[in-house]
């Protein structure tokens, strides 16, 4: 299979006044053409940073102190040399982000928001852009595309507004979506139908997908690999029917012994034992004497 992204030995830091603050330690990640690969992690592991490096949307103050992300996509690469990121996003990786509300413009119609995003990558007259912006509602599975095109994102209950986003996220033909979170927010029925649309939809296209999620079920359902993150470190990676079988981080054991059952709500990751969790914390801060040495 052709790689299409490739993260190396990627490290992050976040300036705080004179200091920086490791984000992300080591990370590799090798995605090919049409892989759904799952990152799992308790808030805080460093998932949203990483996907932001691979957008190259990272906030100002994040600096890339090793390592390198290649794009073949794009064909753009980006390195390390402590700069900070061109911050101006890259055609060809999309992302369909956590929260449905904040991320579509509250004041704009949805046509109007959609229009904008096919001008992009699209040119063409307004009502060519507006035809294929009611397609792409439809293929979303959002019934009267046309009136929805003229609503404002209040109109809409969250499902619908998430379903404009991946609408959105697909539009440019991406060869790769970054998905954050993408139905943390929804209720259980809608977050089955959203996650069935996304694996739907990444089918038929072959996309590669880096899937964001707290919820290892999710995982089990759509990803092919996955890779279990904590203190910005990959603890392990693999098929997910491998690791799920035979996990050999004790961590992922933690995760997988506490699978939260079908009767209880899954937005959150069981607790991991706290003599683990101090436990990773000392080897990432080893891990970064180590590399001041
Ligand atoms: N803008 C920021 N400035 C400084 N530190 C940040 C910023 N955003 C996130 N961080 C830190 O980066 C780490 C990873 O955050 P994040 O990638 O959002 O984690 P996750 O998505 O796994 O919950 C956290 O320790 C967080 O405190
Ligand atoms: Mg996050």
């Amino acid at each position: 299979m052709t790689k299409i992204l490739a993260v190396r030995d990627l490290h992050l830091a976040m300036r705080t006044g004179e200091k920086l603050v490791p984000v992300l330690r080591g990370i590799n990640l090798n995605l090919p053409q049409g892989e759904v690969h799952g990152l799992v992690g308790e808030s805080g592991a460093g998932k949203t940073m990483l996907g932001r490096v691979i957008l190259d949307i990272l906030p100002p103050n994040a600096v890339v102190t090793a390592g390198h992300v290649d794009c073949a996509t794009t064909g753009s690469q980006i390195k390390s040399g402590g700069r900070i990121f061109s911050n101006r996003g890259r055609s060809g990786i999309s992302l369909i982000p956590q929260d449905p509300m904040t991320s579509l413009n509250p004041v704009k119609k949805i046509g109007k928001q959609m229009v904008e995003i096919l001008q992009l990558a699209h040119t063409g007259p307004p009502r060519a852009l507006q035809e294929r912006a009611e397609a792409l509602l439809a293929e979303v599975r959002i019934k009267k595309p046309k009136e929805v095109l003229k609503q404002y994102p209040h109109h809409l209950s969250g499902g619908m507004r998430q379903r404009v986003l991946i609408a959105m996220a697909f539009s440019s033909e991406p060869g790769i979506i970054i998905a954050d979170e993408p139905t943390t927010a929804l209720d259980v029925s809608v977050q089955r139908r959203v996650l069935r649309l996304i694996r739907d939809l990444q089918k038929e296209r072959n996309t590669t997908i880096l899937f964001i999620t707290h919820d290892l079920g999710v995982v089990a359902k759509l990803c092919d690999k996955v890779s279990l993150m904590h203190s910005g470190m990959i603890l392990e990676q693999g098929l997910v029917s491998e690791v799920f079988h035979s996990p050999s981080h004790p961590y992922t054991r933690s995760l997988l012994n506490a699978i939260p059952r079908y009767d209880q709500p899954r937005e959150k990751l069981a607790p991991v034992a706290e003599d683990l969790q101090s436990q990773l914390i000392d080897e990432a801060r080893k891990y970064d004497q180590q590399r001041q040495v």
